[in-house]
């Protein structure tokens, strides 16, 4: 079992796999979701090890932050991470991102009345708004923290320079950004090591990429016009076709150690020092007990260095986030 790592400057405490909650709730996010699933998908994770739960307001606009708050009443609170979000202002009938101190404050109280909890671990802003300093947003967020009402500090989705704006105080304890093996502009934009250097935690999103490295697509996959992964650069030729070469080469890694891929590319992730929790979704219980034993799995050194050698293709390029063409 890996170890636990420590978010940031805060004492928040979680194990290095967690759990991607936009698909417990999330009906605004994905077709055919049902209640009783996304609670299985929460409760399947805290009965694995698994103790980072990451959640966000706009994820079924509350929804998801209330069931996860249902399955969290039946286990040890205090032994649970609650990572969650807010930006997202829908108060003019559309969206708007908000970074005002005080709509902050709103949600967070919001959040913490949705989750029925009275504290948060992890209180990310969700994006950046063109409008309010950084750092005053931040001090939103120190002003709760003082209070009690969270406990660590999150940007999502800020560039470089609006992390530095942001963490003028020194406020900031985690960045969530997309990132994986067939991502990581990051690398080339400096993020990671800014973070790494100011002790900033980084917690990458979409480190499945969608499921593409699960392993499980075949060649020639076709997806119906309504389902997102029509839209998906990843899923277009001829970077698909590169992709899936990629992770055949991931496959006699996996073997050996009697993994599937995806617990190997999790792995890879766990043991990269620039990551500190890894948080994929799933849409089954399943998927969530197959991934948590990823955290039993140790890649040797040359195991680690395969696998990023084999998504070298990826490293050197502006690949693009997954939702874009790629370059
Ligand atoms: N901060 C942000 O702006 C932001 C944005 C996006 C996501 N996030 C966070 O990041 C988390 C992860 O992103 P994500 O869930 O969209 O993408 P992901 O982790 O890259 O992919 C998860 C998907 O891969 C498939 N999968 C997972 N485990 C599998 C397994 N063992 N075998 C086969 N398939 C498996 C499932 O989809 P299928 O079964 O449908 O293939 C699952 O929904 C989210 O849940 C959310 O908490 C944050």
């Amino acid at each position: 079992m890996v170890k636990a790592v420590k978010i940031g400057h805060s004492d928040v405490i979680a194990n290095p796999l967690g759990l991607g909650t936009n698909a417990v709730g999330g009906y605004n996010l994905f077709p055919n979701l049902n209640d009783e699933d996304g609670r299985q998908l929460v409760d399947a994770a805290l009965s694995n090890g698994i103790n980072l739960l990451d959640t966000a307001y706009v994820y079924g606009l509350g929804h998801s932050e209330e069931l996860v708050g249902d399955v969290v009443a039946k286990h040890d609170r205090d032994k649970i991470v609650i990572a969650t979000k807010g930006a997202q202002d829908f108060s003019t009938g559309e969206q708007v991102i908000n970074n005002d101190p005080k709509f902050l404050t709103d949600q967070v109280n919001k959040s913490l009345e949705r989750l029925g909890v009275d504290y948060i671990d992890i209180y990310y802003i969700h994006f950046p708004d063109h409008d309010t300093p950084k750092a005053e947003a931040v001090g939103a967020l120190q002003k709760l923290r003082e209070e009690g009402k969270i406990r660590a500090i999150g940007l999502s989705n800020f560039s470089l320079d609006q992390i530095k704006e942001a963490n003028a105080d020194g406020y900031v304890d985690v960045v969530e950004d997309e990132f994986s093996l067939l991502h990581q502009d990051h690398l080339n934009e400096g993020m990671l090591d800014y973070l790494h250097d100011h002790q900033i935690s980084f917690v990458p999103y979409f480190p499945l990429a969608s499921g593409l490295l699960t392993g499980k697509y075949e060649r020639d996959v076709k997806f119906p016009a309504d389902d997102i992964r029509s839209q998906i650069a990843d899923f277009k030729e001829p970077r698909y076709s590169t992709i899936l070469e990629a992770v055949d080469k991931v496959r006699p890694v996996a073997s050996a150690h009697n993994a599937t891929v995806a617990q190997t590319i999790l792995a890879w992730y766990l043991q990269n020092p620039l990551i500190s929790v890894v948080i994929p979704g799933a849409k089954k219980a399943s998927q969530v007990i197959a991934n948590a034993k990823a955290m039993d799995l140790t890649l040797t050194t040359e195991e680690y260095s395969i696998i990023e050698n084999a998504f070298e293709p990826f490293k050197n390029t502006q690949s693009g986030k997954s939702l874009k063409d790629p370059d």
